[in-house]
């Protein structure tokens, strides 16, 4: 075979390979293949020292030609493959901007809080101001100054969480109700005529069941002042029951007993899904228990700083789940506290 030939062979071999280059890798491999420092052209190109004489500028001038021609092949193959490579990143990287956008989740009110806030706002319009008191509690302020007798079963250890403390000390608790928040708001503003609520967390060391939790929520309502009568109780909550559950609804007061009020009562109002003839939620009876209240105890106006012969008062505890789980005819209370965001969501 001629050098001729040589190069002839060389020149179509290399437009083979290239047509089958698909990536500037490929197209490295391809140039030292040929035109690189051990490539077949370089290889070839040091042999011609060899040629006779009056060959040699013929030959030069092909093997230069050639040279030329697959280095100006490989310039144009390497912008076509860096162009389609771009290409390829850009596509990846495609954004459809006209897409709709993702809906951030939004948070809302946990239904207790609704509860609360429409409560607040409905004993705000009567004059009542929104205060708190500790969820830890002296048992004190829990128990003895609310008038509970030493032996009350509600102090029994299993109702109660007890908080250890170091003995000798006074006995610490998680408050079983928001009503020694009575005591200390009576404590602190005796001898000022009060109209107070106060909302917050209580905690019964019960067992959990689809009725009761361990922990739950009240709002304690306290009017103390000279000539405060149960009739004047009444009408609050005649005025409470009307703007949580409707223009017709009736409130019902039937007796009761709680140490901490005398007379005491238990507040009822007309069943406001069937007002008052009877369905699964008031259990046939027309009414829905709501919770206890009553006139405060001369003894526990005497504890606050309030002289009984001067000063009277009345006092409620409600519960807000309660309220909710009519409402809405929730037969789990589980579910206001398991962390069930298929529970929470329901109520938006
Ligand atoms: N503290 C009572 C309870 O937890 C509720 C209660 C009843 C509060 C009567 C009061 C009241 O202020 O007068 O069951």
């Amino acid at each position: 075979m001629t050098v001729i030939d040589e190069l002839d062979t060389i020149e179509a071999e290399a437009a083979l390979a290239l047509n089958a280059v698909a990536d500037l890798g490929g197209l490295a491999e391809w140039k030292s293949s040929y035109i690189g420092k051990t490539g077949a052209l370089t290889r070839l190109s040091r042999g011609l020292g060899a040629l006779p004489a009056d060959q040699r500028p013929e030959v030069g001038r092909r093997v230069n030609a050639l040279r030329e021609q697959l280095e100006g092949a490989y310039t144009t193959a390497e912008a076509r493959l860096k162009r389609a490579a771009q290409d390829a990143e850009l596509a990846a990287e495609r954004l459809d901007v006209t897409m709709p956008g993702r809906a951030p989740a939004l948070g809302h009110i946990h239904l207790t809080n609704q509860v609360l806030r429409q409560v607040q706002d409905i004993f705000a319009e009567m004059g009542f101001q929104v205060t708190e008191s500790p969820e830890v509690e002296l048992d004190e302020y829990n128990f003895s100054l609310l008038n509970f007798a030493d032996d009350h079963p509600a102090r029994d250890m299993q109702d109660t969480f007890y908080v250890e403390v170091p003995e000798g000390t006074p006995s610490v608790l998680l408050r079983t109700h928001t009503s020694p928040g009575q005591m200390r708001v009576m404590r602190e503003r005796a001898p000022e005529p009060l109209r107070i609520l106060l909302p917050g967390k209580v905690y019964r060391n019960e067992q959990v069941t689809v009725r009761s939790e361990m922990m739950f929520h009240q709002f304690e309502f306290l009017a103390v002042g000279r000539n405060i009568t149960m009739g004047d109780m009444k009408g609050t909550l005649a005025y409470f029951a009307e703007r949580m559950y409707g223009p017709n609804t009736q409130v019902r007061l039937r007796p009761s007993f709680f140490p901490f009020t005398e007379p005491s009562a238990e507040m009822d109002v007309s069943c406001f899904l069937c007002e008052g003839k009877g369905c699964r939620i008031c259990k046939h009876s027309g009414w829905l228990e709501i919770g206890g209240c009553g006139m405060v105890h001369p003894n526990v106006l005497r504890n606050g700083g309030y002289d009984p012969e001067l000063f009277s008062g009345f006092a409620g505890g409600f519960g807000p789940e309660r309220i909710a789980l009519l409402k809405y005819g929730i037969d789990d209370i589980r579910g206001f506290y398991s962390g069930s965001i298929a529970f929470v969501e329901q109520f938006g």
